[in-house]
């Protein structure tokens, strides 16, 4: 096959940016002839390859390059939604180091909220996700105090004013559990500054555990334990793209 002189790389470079690892540590790979490129034992590390055409492997694993990279994180509690912070730990401090370069948190979730997040580097697609343009759902688990009932939903549901420029999207609030402690979903489509603990303030009630569940097609993986992250499969970056599924 003839060499796709645009989309060419060299090998080294191609071997950072799959693996992670330094110019010096991927020519060393190549000059042990641990790395492969269609099927020959490649011998210099300038020699060009074509991402997602030419097949490279290293000791026999096959490498796949990505153009972007997208993580999946079950944030934990204590930890902030930054890409760096000078006193306080990030999200960023608990993805592997392979996957830090360019990579950034979509959207916020606060200090002592759980649950999904995505990190990414493909900007575009986390700038559409953000945008209140494209009505992209966040679900969320809620436990709350004091009741709530279809006073709360009807108030969720009508835009509610919670003292900013502009009053709310309709929300939806599905109930779980009524009591002295309160268990919902919350169903929001934008990503305003404290806003589900700014909900309820305004009907009478106090977040006391917030975790988002999903954000648009995407779902957080119940294997992930707080704290863990995955890359995500090539069906959720496709369906996260078309957000449908
Ligand atoms: N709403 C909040 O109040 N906090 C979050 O972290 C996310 C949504």
């Amino acid at each position: 096959m003839e060499m796709d002189v645009m989309k060419a790389m060299r090998l080294d470079k191609f071997l950072c940016a799959v693996c992670g690892c330094t110019r010096s540590e991927a020519k060393k790979m190549v000059r042990q002839g641990r790395v492969l490129a269609a099927g020959e034992t490649v011998k210099k590390p300038e020699q060009k390859v074509v991402p997602g055409q030419d097949e490279v492997t290293l000791d026999g694993k096959e490498l796949k390059y990505r153009e972007y990279e997208y993580l999946m994180l079950n944030k934990p509690k204590g930890v902030v939604t930054a890409t760096r912070d000078s006193r306080e730990q990030t999200v960023m401090d608990l993805i592997p180091e392979v996957h830090k370069k360019g990579m950034f948190p979509v959207g916020r979730l606060d200090k002592d909220t759980e649950g999904l997040l995505l990190i990414t580097n493909d900007g575009e697609l986390g700038h559409r996700l953000l945008s209140p343009k494209h009505h992209v759902t966040k679900r969320y688990s809620v436990t709350v105090t004091g009741q709530i009932g279809r006073a709360q939903q009807e108030v969720f549901e009508s835009g509610m004013d919670i003292g900013d420029e502009k009053p709310l999207k309709p929300a939806r609030l599905k109930i779980l559990k009524s009591g002295e402690v309160s268990e919902a979903e919350v169903f929001i489509t934008e990503g305003r500054f404290h806003q589900i603990k700014r909900m309820f303030e305004a009907v009478g009630s106090q977040v006391l555990k917030l975790k988002r569940l999903s954000m648009g097609p995407l779902l957080l993986d119940p294997e992930l334990l707080p704290g863990q992250s995955r890359e995500l499969t090539e069906e959720e970056i496709r369906c996260l793209k078309e957000n449908q599924c």
